[in-house]
């Protein structure tokens, strides 16, 4: 029974907290400050690139800093332009916010 418990307490978390790969709002260009075409640019790319070699590891799953330090070395991984990483990065982190409704200071 215990092995059940862990799985379902983890769906019924991601449930409370909506798409675990929210499409782009306003509020998440706006947290970030950065263009939304850009981060649904970046959406795109992570969709596409992120699932080829391991489990996707969803916006939310992991805080902004450890983001930061992790995409240059995938976004290498995925053979991804400077640009295109800069766009992924920004939208996980808008993404990571808007799933946790993290309010502006
Ligand atoms: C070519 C294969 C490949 C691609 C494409 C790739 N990864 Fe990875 N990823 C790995 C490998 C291998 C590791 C584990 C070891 C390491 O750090 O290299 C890893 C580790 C990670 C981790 C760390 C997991 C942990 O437990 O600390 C995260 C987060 C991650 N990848 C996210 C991404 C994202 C986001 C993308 C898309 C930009 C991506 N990966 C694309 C191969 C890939």
């Amino acid at each position: 029974m215990k092995r059940l418990l862990l799985p379902l307490a983890a769906l019924a978390l991601a449930g409370c907290a909506g798409d675990p790969i929210p499409e782009v709002t306003p509020s998440m260009a706006k947290r970030t400050d950065v263009d939304p075409a850009k981060l649904a640019h970046g959406r795109e790319l992570y969709i596409e690139n992120c699932n080829r070699c391991h489990e996707r590891v969803l916006p939310g799953s992991i805080d902004p800093e450890y983001w930061r330090g992790i995409i240059p070395h995938m976004a290498r991984n995925a053979q991804l332009t400077s640009a295109e990483q800069a766009d992924v990065l920004n939208y996980l982190i808008a993404a990571h916010l808007e799933v946790y409704h993290i309010e502006d200071d």
